[in-house]
């Protein structure tokens, strides 16, 4: 028996091995990076003016971030009727697969956009998928159409036939470009084809995705590290938009995202930063207390979809003052953004510049509106992004380092407790309405019948 055990766990071992050591990563060392732009969440049926700003900066590379196309159908809000989308007596999902040939038809409308085919002639564009192009809002592992979707998103990005991504259960990978000592590693992470039920505290990247990681950041060193995630890694907004309404992230998995934290701290690996897509806004966020330096996420999004666009622009104020409003403790407010609460709920997308020939080398980071200006930047030095001896700790509150669960509840909730306060206001004012309406009716009709 006991032989038999270990007989089996040497075939695991291997074949995880040949899994991993299968996994694809491409490199090419002759060309210096200094110019890479990404993005997400871009609705292949609406129009893209963005790619004009986009050419504009001249990427030497694209990331995709997820959200690449909206693949699935979401049908209306509906709370009566036959068909209920929300609210408790709801019969019906909100959002639902497509088939696989709209999807495809939606992949070709989306690769033949006019300013996307010019930068793929121009930039070698790469990137990950999230739920929409995955084929279903919120979706997890448990999603049956992600082996033949993983094969649209690859043909979408150009994967060669033979590449190792296309037998692989996921559509993480990892490439490295420039010369020796001006380095630059991306990885993509897949966080959706083994993602456990959200609020499971479960997994996101899944074991084997793990193994992987883990050999990629103890890899040999390059001098920047970007780890590209569809969900956002270092704001967790959920925790003071609840019970409104909640987000992904990788804060609703603390579990999984102190893993993360700790692999990078673990093996030692400098010069790491994120880069995130999904919520339809830009922000910068920074944690300085999760490895021996400060961990920027960088999100842009999206393309086309962002939240000012949910509402006719005489309110666009409004959008703007709620984000304001709701509290956070990561993000990097700076008097260079473009409004007070340093997001940006319009299309955009992020630009990265690298100055290879300053001494430390420096990178100019920022989330750009539709005409190529800076809404939200930050310029980081690499000599940033190392490891300290001394780490630092969480003290009673510190900006950048106390987690927003640990916010006092009256500011944590300050959203929720503003919105319910107006709705009650609103349901007064209409309750006064109408028992003045009665009022009036009565004393009328009660003078009629004098009269
Ligand atoms: C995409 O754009 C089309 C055309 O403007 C619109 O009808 C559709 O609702 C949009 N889809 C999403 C997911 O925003
Ligand atoms: C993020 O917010 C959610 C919702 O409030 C909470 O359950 C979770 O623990 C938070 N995660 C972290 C890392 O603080």
């Amino acid at each position: 028996m006991e032989e038999i055990k270990k007989m089996l766990a040497v075939v695991v071992g291997i074949t995880t091995q040949l899994l991993i050591v299968g996994a694809a990563s491409y490199s090419d060392s002759d060309h210096l990076l200094s110019r890479i732009a990404f993005g997400s969440c871009a609705n292949q049926s609406a129009p893209q003016p963005i790619w004009e700003a986009i050419n504009k900066f001249d990427p030497q590379v694209f990331i995709w971030l997820g959200d690449n196309i909206y693949g699935d159908i979401r049908r209306p809000f509906k709370i009566i009727g036959k068909e209920r989308t929300i609210g408790p007596w709801k019969n019906v999902p909100r959002f639902i697969p497509s088939s696989h040939s709209e999807m495809l038809s939606r992949y070709n409308m989306a690769k033949n956009t006019p300013g996307y085919s010019r930068l793929r002639a121009k930039a070698k564009v790469i990137g990950t998928w999230d739920d929409h192009d995955y084929g279903l809002n919120d979706a997890g592992k448990e999603f049956s159409e992600k082996i033949t979707n993983q094969r649209l998103l690859l043909d979408f990005l150009d994967e060669p036939q033979d590449s190792p991504r296309r037998k692989q259960a996921g559509v993480y990978t990892s490439y490295t470009f420039g010369p020796h000592g001006k380095q630059v590693k991306i990885i993509l992470l897949d966080t959706r084809y083994h993602r456990d039920p959200l609020s499971s505290d479960g997994s996101i990247l899944g074991e084997l995705q793990w193994s992987w990681l883990r050999k990629e950041l103890s890899g040999p060193p390059t001098s920047i590290t970007i780890i590209g995630s569809s969900i956002q890694v270092i704001s967790n907004l959920s925790a003071t938009t609840g019970p409104l309404f909640y987000m992904e992230s990788w804060g609703r998995f603390p579990k999984e995202r102190n893993r993360l934290f700790k692999l990078i701290a673990d093996t030692g690996r400098d010069g790491v930063f994120f880069i995130s897509g999904d919520v339809h806004f830009g922000e910068i966020t920074r944690y300085d207390c999760a490895v021996g330096y400060p961990q920027y996420d960088i999100t842009s999004s999206g393309l086309t979809q962002a939240v000012e666009k949910v509402v006719p622009s005489p309110f666009h104020f409004i959008v703007r003052f709620l984000a304001w409003f709701t509290p956070n403790t990561m993000r990097v407010m700076s008097h260079n953004c473009r409004y007070r609460s340093c997001t940006y709920g319009e299309p955009n997308f992020g630009a990265i510049e690298i100055d290879w020939d300053a001494v430390p080398v420096t990178m100019k980071i920022q989330v750009r509106d539709i005409n190529g200006l800076p809404v939200a930047g930050i310029d980081i030095s690499l000599s940033e992004l190392q490891a300290q001896s001394s780490t630092i700790k969480a003290g009673p509150y510190r900006r950048h380092c106390s987690l927003e669960v640990m916010l006092p509840w009256v500011v944590r909730y300050r959203l929720a407790i503003l919105v319910y306060f107006v709705l009650t206001l609103l349901l007064l004012a209409l309750v006064g309405l109408i028992v003045a309406a009665i009022l009036v009716c009565t004393v009328c009709l009660s003078k009629c019948k004098i009269d």
